[in-house]
Order: C-alpha cells, then sequence, then structure tokens
C-alpha cells in the first residue's frame, strides 16, 4: 500500500506530466494543425469476461498439482492468486518467446492483450 505522502507525490508527478503533455500538445498544435494520436487506452482485465476464457486453461492449470508428460513430465505451476500483472506479463512472456515453454507459446499466440489481462483478472482474484 502507499502510504499518505507517497500517493501525494504520485498525484504531483501525474499532474506535473499532465501539465507537460498539455503543453507539448500546444506546441505541436501550433507546429502543424494536426490533432496528436491519442495514446491506447491501457488494457483494463475483466475477471468476469476472464471467467468465460478460461477453457483451454483448466485443463491444465485447474488440477492441483498436475503433471503433464509432454514434451516430457513437467510441473504445472499454480497460477489462481499470483498476481495480475505478473500472470499477464507471463502470458504476455510466452506470447513474444521470452519465454519458451512449448504449450505455453502455443496457447498464448491465440491470446489478444484483452484476454491476457481478462485471464490474469480472473485468475488473480480465484482461490
Ligand atoms: C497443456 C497444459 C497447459 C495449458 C492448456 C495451459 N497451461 Fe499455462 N502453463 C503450463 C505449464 C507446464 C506451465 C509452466 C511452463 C514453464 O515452465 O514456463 C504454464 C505456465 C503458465 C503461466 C506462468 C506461471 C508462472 O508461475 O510463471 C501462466 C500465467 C499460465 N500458464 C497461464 C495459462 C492460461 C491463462 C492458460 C489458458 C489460456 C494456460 N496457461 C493453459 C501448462 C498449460
Amino acid at each position: 500500500m502507499l502510504n499518505v505522502s507517497s500517493k501525494l507525490l504520485l498525484r504531483a508527478a501525474v499532474a506535473a506530466a499532465g501539465v507537460a503533455a498539455a503543453v507539448s500538445v500546444q506546441a505541436q498544435g501550433a507546429a502543424k494543425a494536426s490533432a496528436p494520436t491519442p495514446a491506447p487506452a491501457a488494457v483494463v482485465g475483466n475477471a468476469d469476461a476472464g471467467a468465460k476464457k478460461n477453457s483451454m486453461c483448466i485443463g491444465c492449470h485447474g488440477i492441483p498439482d498436475y503433471k503433464t508428460a509432454f514434451p516430457t513430465v513437467y510441473r504445472v505451476p499454480k497460477i489462481s492468486g499470483q498476481s495480475e500483472k505478473y500472470i499477464a506479463s507471463a502470458l504476455n512472456a510466452y506470447k513474444t518467446g521470452e519465454r519458451n515453454h512449448p504449450s505455453m507459446v502455443g496457447i498464448s499466440r491465440g491470446l489478444s492483450d484483452q484476454d491476457m489481462a481478462d485471464l490474469a483478472a480472473y485468475y488473480a482474484n480465484k482461490k
């Protein structure tokens, strides 16, 4: 948890960034008349949506201490209750190839950023 003073600091930083952005937008507007491209909205995970997307995960992650025998015998990690950020970034790492477990790479390639965020929200809130 953030304490009060770091919250205030954070707010000040956010406000300062907002002012800086507004100034640079004005400067850009003066330079060329076109509107700046809006930054993409951050993807927000929805646990209810994630609950409808986990059918392809439960076969492995739904069983406590489950082990699969392909490609070699390995332990399937428990993902329920891990941090939402951690789950989303792990999924993304499989998708980009930064992590290279064959099953998870295959699965994550089929997931959009929104799917990953929803699944992360779902598993983070699941006991
Ligand atoms: C075929 C079995 C299988 C399926 C299906 C599967 N996983 Fe996995 N998953 C694994 C294994 C095995 C690992 C550990 C891989 C490794 O060591 O990198 C893993 C790792 C993960 C991790 C990283 C966990 C950690 O502690 O670092 C996440 C997050 C994850 N899976 C999410 C999912 C989600 C979400 C789905 C469904 C979309 C899914 N998995 C489907 C087997 C599976």
